[in-house]
């Protein structure tokens, strides 16, 4: 995206999708890490005054999700609606604002699919013929003789390719070869990043295939307008979704006004149908192709895939309910370089939460309201005229130049870049307080102007910071913004208000609040106060003050056992719906429970087999610890924990709600 750097006028549009998920499991952290990316991105060029539309969705027509729906009893579309449901929580609960949600399943986008093939047809790229060949289920793929690795499918090495044999409709690729190749090298920017560029063009010079875009032995997907008895290939439709996410059947005005898409960000599994059967596509409509196209890597655990097998698929949800979304989102954009692989782990998330966000970032806004409350009674001076000295001048220098290089960063998604320069401004403000000690400026009337300088230019570097933070973290950076006590919001302020100096108007009033980033102590146990800073009370001492809603483990008073409220609210305890219940095979005291959780389905694995029949327990309303680490029993993940009163003599009697009050309430 280099060429975007000042290219473009502010108010222009920038149409930015993201890949559609398949909904036959539940969003894992691959998902989110990539809904993560495009927010930031759309945030940060709202920041920066474009016109943005940013869509993104589900991928419903697959044969998994038709073979799953068929196993819960379910209609392909009744399945859909309760996963999409998990889908959209999960965005929300991640702070993802997209301006659509598109599903393969809604009308305009079966119109426009129709639309397509049928402009496609008539164009003469499409025919009809007879498929034989492999198919990979999982990549929703045909595969040829030579990509199969011992006659598996080398990205599903567990699961057997089907052979399949049928009357198709074909999409005449092959005739795109050379367009796709002129197309790549005129416009470098159309694949990022370079190393996929790369990977694409070798693969196309090795010549293309004709492709099958049609299903004749399957029901569930859109019907091929050329005859009905057959459904559109998935891979064929789910593309199309950003063609309908522009508006194609609202009319011509609405769908020119956001196509063609500035970016799809995808992962990189997936550049072959987006770089190459997209554009061709594209191509054989007559409609212009996407500026640019983004294989971001991937997020794996201990330098693994994720995987069902191994327990390691991650639940981004749980994540950012015990992190926080800020912190889960700041650590997945500052640890993996855009468009590389990078691991993920608790360890590093805490250690980044600790480091930056509580040491730095929090420790920044704690001290300089502390001391604008102490010194300056909760007001922001006007910097001292006439009083800059050479430190204060260096450090606005150093930090205007870095938000500058931040912009030019996140212009060419370099997140993890980008917040290095902005950490200038922060790691850059401590030390600026450490250098001009306020606390020394404050014992003095002589030293008042320049009290007021050095309190005046960390309040604006906070205020820097707010604003060049909200993409990855908008809802501490509302804090921050509310706790200077300006008004408005960082995200309507815009990027352009954060390269200049002396933007708070003199005279604001603070609102100081509780630490924002509270520090994670080891282990995850304790959750302890941020350290506030000493320079208020003089030096070398650390106040001790505890936010409310991050209680400690620690024994209560006196060690009596007794717990604080906030402590109490630690635990999630929820109602759940139990939906099925099985014993488990070769474990006389378990039961597998699946619970709704309102919108969410969970396994809870319970050692009450002894004492409830399943059937006794499907349907009724029941309170779990909705918060409780993931637990393996008998190789079943247990996520959560049911409650029960147990008896001296060992009888059971699991807890249910008096009167019916839906699955999900909360319980306290
Ligand atoms: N439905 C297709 C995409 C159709 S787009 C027209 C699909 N779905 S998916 O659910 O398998 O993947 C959705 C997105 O998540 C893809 O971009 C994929 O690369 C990304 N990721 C899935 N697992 C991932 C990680 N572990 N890490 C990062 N992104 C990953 O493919």
């Amino acid at each position: 995206m280099q060429d975007d750097k000042g290219a473009r006028a502010k108010g222009e549009k920038f149409y930015l999708t993201t890949a559609i998920d398949y909904v036959n499991g539940e969003p894992h952290l691959g998902h989110a890490y990539e809904k993560i990316a495009a927010d930031v991105i759309s945030r940060f060029k709202r920041l920066a005054g474009y016109d943005t539309f940013f869509l993104t969705g589900t991928d419903e027509h697959s044969l998994n999700v038709a073979r799953k729906a068929e196993s819960e009893g379910l209609t392909p579309k009744e399945f859909c609606d309760r996963m999409v449901s998990l889908f959209k929580r999960a965005w929300d609960v991640l702070n993802i604002r997209y301006d659509r949600f598109i599903r393969t399943t809604d009308d305009d986008h079966i119109a426009t699919v129709q639309d397509m093939v049928r402009r496609a047809s008539e164009r003469g790229y499409i025919y009809e013929g007879t498929y034989s060949g492999w198919y990979c289920v999982s990549c929703e793929a045909f595969l040829r003789e030579d990509d199969l690795v011992e006659g598996h499918c080398p990205l599903h090495p567990s699961k057997k390719v089907e052979w399949v044999e049928e009357k198709n409709y074909f999409f005449a690729l092959s005739k795109f070869q050379e367009p796709l190749l002129r197309h790549i090298e005129e416009h470098p920017e159309f694949i990022q990043p370079e190393t996929r560029r790369n990977e694409i063009v070798n693969r196309l010079k090795e010549g293309l295939q004709d492709v099958s875009i049609s299903r004749s032995t399957m029901a569930w997907g859109v019907p091929m307008p050329l005859d009905e008895r057959q459904v559109v290939y998935v891979w064929f439709d789910a593309l199309i979704n950003y063609v309908t996410g522009a508006g194609y059947m609202a009319g011509p005005d609405q769908f020119n006004k956001w196509w063609p898409a500035d970016l799809h960000l995808i992962g990189k599994d997936i550049t072959w149908f987006h770089c190459v059967i997209w554009p061709a596509m594209l191509m054989a409509c007559g409609f212009p192709l996407p500026r640019t196209v983004f294989g971001h890597g991937f997020v794996n655990i201990k330098g693994a895939k994720m995987s069902k097998t191994e327990g390691t698929v991650i639940d981004p949800v749980t994540l950012a309910q015990r992190f926080g979304a800020d912190a889960l989102r700041f650590y997945l954009m500052r640890e993996i370089p855009f468009g590389r692989d990078g691991d993920f782990s608790i360890e590093g998330l805490i250690h980044c939460y600790n480091s930056d966000l509580a040491n730095d970032l929090g420790n920044l806004l704690n001290r300089t309201m502390a001391m604008t409350d102490k010194f300056l009674d909760g007001v922001i001076p006007g910097p001292g005229a006439g009083r800059a000295l050479a430190p204060d001048r260096a450090f606005i220098e150093e930090s205007l130049a870095a938000v500058r290089a931040a912009r030019a960063k996140m212009e060419g998604l370099d997140f993890s870049g980008a917040i290095e320069e902005i950490w200038r401004v922060v790691t850059g403000g401590n030390k600026y307080i450490d250098e001009r000690a306020p606390w020394s400026l404050a014992k003095s009337e002589e030293t008042r102007e320049e009290l007021n300088t050095v309190m005046y230019n960390v309040a604006e570097a906070l205020r820097i910071a707010a604003i060049t933070l909200t993409p990855f973290m908008p809802a501490a950076c509302e804090k921050i913004w509310n706790q200077l006590g300006l008004t408005g919001s960082p995200q309507d302020a815009g990027w352009d208000q954060a390269e200049r100096w002396g933007v708070i108007p003199p005279g604001t009033r603070i609102r100081r609040g509780s630490p924002i980033f509270p520090r994670i102590e080891e282990g995850e146990k304790a959750v302890s106060q941020e350290k506030v800073s000493h320079e208020t009370e003089g030096h070398a001492e650390k106040a001790t003050e505890k936010p409310a809603e991050t209680p400690t483990e620690k024994p209560g008073p006196e060690g009596e056992g007794l717990i604080t409220i906030d402590e109490f609210a630690r635990v999630n305890l929820r109602v759940a719906k139990v939906v099925d219940a099985a014993k488990v095979q070769g474990a006389d005291k378990l039961l597998r429970l699946e619970v709704d959780l309102g919108g969410e389905r969970r396994q809870i694995v319970a050692g009450i087999a002894l004492q409830y029949s399943p059937a006794e327990l499907i349907g009724k309303e029941i309170v779990v610890v909705a918060n409780l680490k993931p637990a393996k029993l008998r190789g079943l993940i247990s996520q959560g924990m049911l409650l029960a009163a147990v008896a001296e003599d060992g009888r059971l009697s699991v807890l249910t709600t008096d009167r019916e009050i839906g699955a999900g309430a909360k319980v306290r």
